[in-house]
């Protein structure tokens, strides 16, 4: 078979792309490379068929392929419109904002639209300033915000912030419900929230006192990228509560989340919240760069044109993608398949790894779950989790690895409409592979 689409792609790509680009993170040596997909699975040159957990990064929620999206490109195309601008109406941004708003609660009413999740940050980030006339964050331990600087400075990850920043003056870290963010672990979920929302409240005790309360206060409702960390019910009202009473803007980061990843339109619909702002992006689109922010009347209808503005965003390709991928997933219910069958494969295949020694936790909602390895001393795993990565992708499963605050968990991420006998198998695959992996003593 003659590999040369492939050689070439990784050759161009190890010469010249830069190099924090992170395509060699899945395997530095021989990366596949794919050169068509259908549904859940990628191909290679050679025919090769992966079993995609990867998802692009959690943005491919339909897979790959779908005839609907090639229908709505076609058509978008078809008018010959290609990019009008932000200054120019556009029929596709327009049709889609009447199909996404009815899918969010009253009252966010209003769309700002950006090419990408970390833009998204930024936009709710300088609405709730604009709104509030304040310029702090709170934002929270473990969270994931986006790599340009002010997503960056809201972002808890050390890794992700590097030498870069200066903005972080603004910003206040919150301790977030994960169970293993101290030693010895916290048990019990309630008391975890409990203790967490303590924390917020006497800061916001004591920026208030100081004449300094935040702007907003962002947050991811479940932490994707951080370990599909879902806290207790309660916790995400709590943080709504005392943000209300402090007159400070509740913005949750759902460019993971949203579109029914976790089994319901937004993670926030699990703890029955409505922010002020949200972040939405990945699953939008099926891949076409396209963001956006949703906010009330009050908030995102009152700021004077150009406040925040970039050329692409809007574009009508991508709103024509995010327009089939919406109409798909509610004709078929993808997001209850996600809650319902996804989760339950999720449960019986997963679940029982929990006991392993090498294993510290399992988690899943919906369409995700992540499994966090532990060495034998029952601290983080990396190396057990690289090698887990490396033996999935030997069994052609692609999959997230380095995931989760400290980059021990493997994170899976099945198109939302996969069917649920292909996911058993892969997920029995994946079992198999962890209980091989050298145990913890
Ligand atoms: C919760 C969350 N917010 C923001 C971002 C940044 O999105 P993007 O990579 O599209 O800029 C990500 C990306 O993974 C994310 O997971």
């Amino acid at each position: 078979m003659d590999r040369s689409l492939t050689r070439r792609t990784i050759e161009l790509t190890r010469r010249h792309e830069s190099s924090a680009g992170t395509g060699f993170l899945l395997s530095d040596d021989d990366p596949p490379v794919f050169v068509r997909g259908e549904g859940p699975f990628l191909f290679t040159e050679d025919g090769e068929r992966y079993l995609d957990l990867l998802a692009g990064s959690a943005v491919t929620h339909l897979g790959h392929g779908l005839p609907a999206h090639r229908a709505a490109i076609e058509r978008a195309l078809a008018s010959g419109i290609i990019h009008i601008g932000t200054r120019l109406l556009s029929v596709e941004r327009a049709l889609l904002l009447g199909d996404l708003v009815p899918l969010l609660p009253a009252p966010l009413t209003r769309i700002h639209f950006a090419n990408a999740g970390t833009e998204a940050v930024e936009i709710a980030i300088k609405a709730a300033q604009y709104h509030t006339g304040r310029l702090g964050i709170f934002a929270y331990e473990g969270s994931y915000h986006g790599r340009t600087l002010g997503a960056l400075a809201i972002s808890a990850r050390e890794q992700a912030r590097g030498r870069f920043g200066g903005l972080e003056a603004a910003v206040t870290f919150l301790p977030y419900p994960y169970r293993f963010r101290t030693e010895p672990s916290a048990d019990d979920p309630a008391a975890l929230a409990d203790f967490c929302l303590n924390r917020l409240a006497d800061e916001l005790a004591r920026a208030k006192a100081a004449g300094a309360l935040p702007a907003g206060i962002i947050l991811e409702p479940i932490q994707g990228g951080g370990g599909i960390i879902q806290p207790a019910a309660g916790f995400l009202r709590g943080v709504a509560a005392l943000a209300a009473a402090h007159g400070v803007l509740l913005i949750a980061d759902e460019v993971w989340s949203g579109i029914g990843r976790t089994g319901r339109w937004f993670a926030f619909d699990h703890d029955g919240v409505v922010p002020d702002l949200v972040c939405i992006a990945k699953g939008l689109s099926a891949g076409l760069p396209l963001a956006v922010v949703a906010g009330s009347e009050a908030i995102l209808g009152r700021w004077p044109p150009g406040m925040h503005s970039s050329t692409f965003q809007g574009n009508p390709l991508a709103c024509a993608m995010a327009r089939a991928t919406l109409a798909e997933i509610q004709a078929h219910d993808w997001v209850g398949h996600a809650a319902g069958p996804i989760a339950t494969c999720f449960a019986r295949q997963l679940g029982p790894l929990q006991a392993l020694p090498q294993v510290r936790d399992v988690r899943w909602v919906g369409a995700e779950a992540a499994i966090e390895l532990a060495d034998p001393s029952g601290q983080p795993d990396l190396a057990a989790c690289r090698a887990l990565r490396l033996a999935c992708l030997a069994q052609q499963i692609l999959v997230y690895g380095g995931g989760g605050w400290h980059g021990n968990s493997l994170i899976l991420l099945p198109p939302i409409n996969i069917d649920p006998a292909v996911l058993e198998r892969g997920l029995a695959t994946i079992a198999a592979l962890v209980r091989a992996l050298p145990a913890a003593a």
